[in-house]
């Protein structure tokens, strides 16, 4: 990674010109995630992977190479059997269906922030899967009280662990107990949603096996932290991953090769399992340094997975026009999407604490949030003007 200093205002790319992709690309450094690979040299890693490792095609699902790291994923969370999906959506959807189906009650308790209500373009009404109902606040994690205030018959609950929507939020262990009891008491299946489950590992200080148990279902995907090109690994019991073997193929995810998806995950799986707590230990340092930044504040106040949201008083087109200005002018690309906060001219992004940011000096990270900061008081103040005159 190159470090330019910040002090030289070079514009490596007009504004103007480019799309936020194209201004994105065009960057040096990033502060979110993991460092970026092109198409050119993730297949030609894969590539060299699968010739040191005698790789063959599966057909269907069918081979050594994804059967033997569908059991490694089972075993490393304590379920019986796994099976890889071409998404999380669909192994969500079909984990679901079925838990439904069994459970006798087609209703799934699901937080208001669930991926399943916000991004999946209400497939489970459309395909007739099953019905939502919404329990808990937006803002906190679900407690088990929430999930005692259902009168009705439940077929499943889902928890979302971290709780991607609202910073990477996690219940505490003794609420994440509390709900497990609750649920396996009253015979609820209990579903994780664990899209990001390896970011809570250091900072819960349990291993996946210990934070998975009690649930009957898990979903992890191989993409987001574990930086595959996507693909997604849903977990329980031998039966009910042989029933979602069966109903993935109805929903048409059974996709004839899976090896480029397994090929991209499992080469760097360990790699990147091992780097966690690197992550985390980078997310504990990084909200040391924001509380000498207060215009930048994070949600949750402290850390409890290696990603956070911040959040800014400026409006979300401001935050953009900062961001884009920065990347134009530095070549620094702070966030992607921005969120639209409750309070006027406030706004929040999300930031992933992978390679780049474990990797960036301490100086340099610095030298940026200065930065960010100094255009946040200019573009505050533009936007309280804004208000007034509105006024
Ligand atoms: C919390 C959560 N659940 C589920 C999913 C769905 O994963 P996929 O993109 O593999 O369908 C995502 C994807 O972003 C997610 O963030």
């Amino acid at each position: 990674m190159t470090n330019t200093p910040l002090n030289k205002s070079e514009s490596i790319a007009s504004q103007s010109t480019l799309t936020d992709s194209q201004l994105q690309l065009s960057c040096h450094t990033h502060l979110s995630g993991h460092r970026p690979i092109s198409p050119a040299d993730n297949f030609s890693a894969m590539a060299k992977w699968c010739e040191e490792n005698g790789v063959t095609h599966d057909t269907y699902g069918s081979g050594k190479l994804i059967q033997d790291f569908e059991k490694k994923i089972a075993d490393r969370l304590g379920f019986e059997s796994a099976l890889f999906c071409i998404t999380g959506t669909m192994a969500q959807a079909t984990a679901l269906r079925i838990a439904c189906a069994k459970g006798g009650s087609p209703l799934v308790a699901v937080h208001p922030t669930s991926h399943i209500l916000l991004h999946e373009d209400s497939n489970y009404q459309l395909l007739n899967s099953f019905k939502t109902i919404q329990i808990g606040s937006p803002f906190r994690t679900l407690s088990v009280d929430d999930l005692r205030s259902v009168p009705d018959k439940l077929g499943a609950a889902v928890l979302e662990i971290p709780m991607r929507e609202i910073g990477g939020q996690c219940l505490a262990w003794d609420e994440l107990t509390a709900f497990k009891n609750y649920c396996n008491d009253g015979e609820i299946h209990l579903h994780m949603d664990g899209a990001r489950l390896w970011e809570v590992v250091a900072a819960y200080g349990r291993s996946e096996k210990e934070i998975a148990e009690g649930f009957n279902s898990v979903y992890v995907s191989l993409y987001k932290g574990m930086h595959g090109m996507g693909g997604a690994m849903l977990l329980g019991k031998t039966n009910f991953i042989a029933e979602a073997r069966k109903w993935t193929s109805r929903y048409g995810g059974s996709v004839y090769h899976r090896t480029p998806y397994v090929v991209s995950a499992a080469m760097q799986f360990d790699s990147r399992i091992a780097a966690m707590p690197d992550c985390y230990r980078r997310t504990v340092w990084l909200y040391e340094v924001l509380k000498d930044y207060p215009l930048i504040v994070p949600n949750p106040s402290v850390p409890q997975a290696n990603m956070l949201h911040l959040h800014m008083p400026v409006s979300r087109e401001r935050a953009i026009h900062i961001r884009n200005r920065i990347a134009a002018q530095h070549g620094v690309w702070l966030f992607g999407g921005v969120r639209h906060a409750a309070l006027p001219n406030h706004c929040s992004i999300e930031l992933y604490v992978g390679d780049n940011l474990v990797n960036m000096p301490d100086q340099r990270l610095r030298e940026i949030l200065n930065l960010w900061c100094d255009k946040l008081t200019e573009e505050a103040e533009t936007d309280s003007t804004y208000v007034n005159a509105d006024i």
